[in-house]
């Protein structure tokens, strides 16, 4: 598994896995094709992809703030889950934050997706605050960060 850098010609089938996996079910679609395009064209954002012999398997986008990053999109597919890609991709994206000087990343999931909330509490994010109609205005996020300058330790 290689982790690259997305280009353009990337960004369809991003969107389609942000549509499939992350916003499934909700109206609109956010992550579409021209968002993430603009986001791997963004000098203030990094598009990861990891990549297996047979295309992208995961996905994972970095927007890049003064004082802070945000998570904006993260999404491994079903056949590559509980491998670790998600795991490295979040510490790809959180390593470039440190070498930007960044240390400290948010993001929001939604509160139904139990599973998203421990994969990222297991990478030893904290939840802060419920955000009830984030997505669309009718479904409720969490967000959550976590402080890069704490010890490794609290994430395992
Ligand atoms: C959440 C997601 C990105 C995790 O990716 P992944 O590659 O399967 O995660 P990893 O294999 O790196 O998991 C690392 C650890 O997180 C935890 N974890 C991962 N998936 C989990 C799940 N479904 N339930 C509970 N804990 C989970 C585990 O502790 C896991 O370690 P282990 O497998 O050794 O027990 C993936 O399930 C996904 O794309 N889901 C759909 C889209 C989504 O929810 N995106 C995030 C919200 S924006």
């Amino acid at each position: 598994m290689d982790m690259v850098l997305a280009k353009p010609a990337d960004a369809r089938r991003i969107a389609v896995m942000s549509r499939q996996f992350v916003e499934r079910g909700l109206p609109g679609w956010s992550w579409n094709v021209a968002r993430v395009t603009g986001r791997i064209r963004d000098p203030e954002s990094v598009v990861v992809t990891a990549r297996v012999a047979a295309g992208i398997a995961g996905a994972a986008i970095m927007h890049f703030a003064e004082s802070s990053a945000h998570l904006s999109l993260l999404v491994v597919v079903p056949e590559h889950r509980r491998c670790g890609i998600g795991r490295r991709l979040v510490e790809w994206l959180e390593a470039s934050a440190r070498v930007a000087g960044t240390f400290v990343v948010s993001l929001e999931v939604r509160a139904a997706n139990l599973a998203a909330r421990s994969f990222y509490r297991k990478l030893g994010y904290r939840e802060l605050v419920c955000l009830p109609r984030y997505y669309n205005g009718i479904e409720t996020a969490v967000r959550m960060s976590r402080d890069l300058r704490c010890c490794l330790q609290d994430a395992t």
